[in-house]
């Protein structure tokens, strides 16, 4: 099947970068990369509003729940949001309000279009956060991963429509 999504670039964020993000970022590769046609590219990235983790490994919280998914989350590294992410990046997905009020607030303002709550693509948590799991158990990172694979579906159908 042709990915109308072939030449985006794609950015999910969340405050650190380790727990959230990183989830998105994996399922968004997989569901996208799993359509495509040979010689399309989209690109899938992802970054935090703060550098509190820079240069770490995903939580193993969201390794796990991810592997048992079938998402490899192993070749992302944290680090954070710089000014030339709103240049080339298309689509800017914040995991919640706090992260998109912040990136908001150092986005130039002609590329405030590019930021989107993730979960307004989701059809089951429309307008929902993405729950920080961050000092929570392993029953939330299950959670969040449930949303970002809906919200991931939500996304890759909309952009399909609209184009
Ligand atoms: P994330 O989760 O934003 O989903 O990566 C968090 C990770 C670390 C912290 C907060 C949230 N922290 O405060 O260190």
């Amino acid at each position: 099947m042709e990915v109308v999504l072939s030449g985006l670039n794609i950015l999910c964020v969340c405050l650190g970068n380790i727990c959230r993000s990183p989830l998105a970022h994996a399922v968004l590769e997989s569901k996208i990369t799993s359509q495509m046609d040979e010689g399309e590219r989209v690109f899938v990235d992802s970054a935090g509003t703060s550098d509190y983790h820079k240069g770490q490994r995903s939580d193993s919280r969201s390794i796990e729940v991810g592997r048992m998914k079938g998402y490899d989350l192993r070749h992302i590294r944290s680090r954070q949001v710089v000014q030339s992410d709103f240049v080339e990046f298309d689509y800017i997905l914040a995991m919640d309000q706090s992260n998109f009020e912040d990136l908001k607030a150092i986005c130039p303002i002609e590329f405030h279009s590019k930021i989107h709550l993730f979960l307004d693509f989701s059809f089951k948590y429309a307008s929902l956060d993405v729950p920080d799991p961050y000092y929570g158990g392993h029953n939330g990172f299950v959670k969040v991963l449930a949303m970002i694979e809906d919200a991931a579906d939500g996304f890759v159908a909309e952009i399909n429509n609209r184009m």
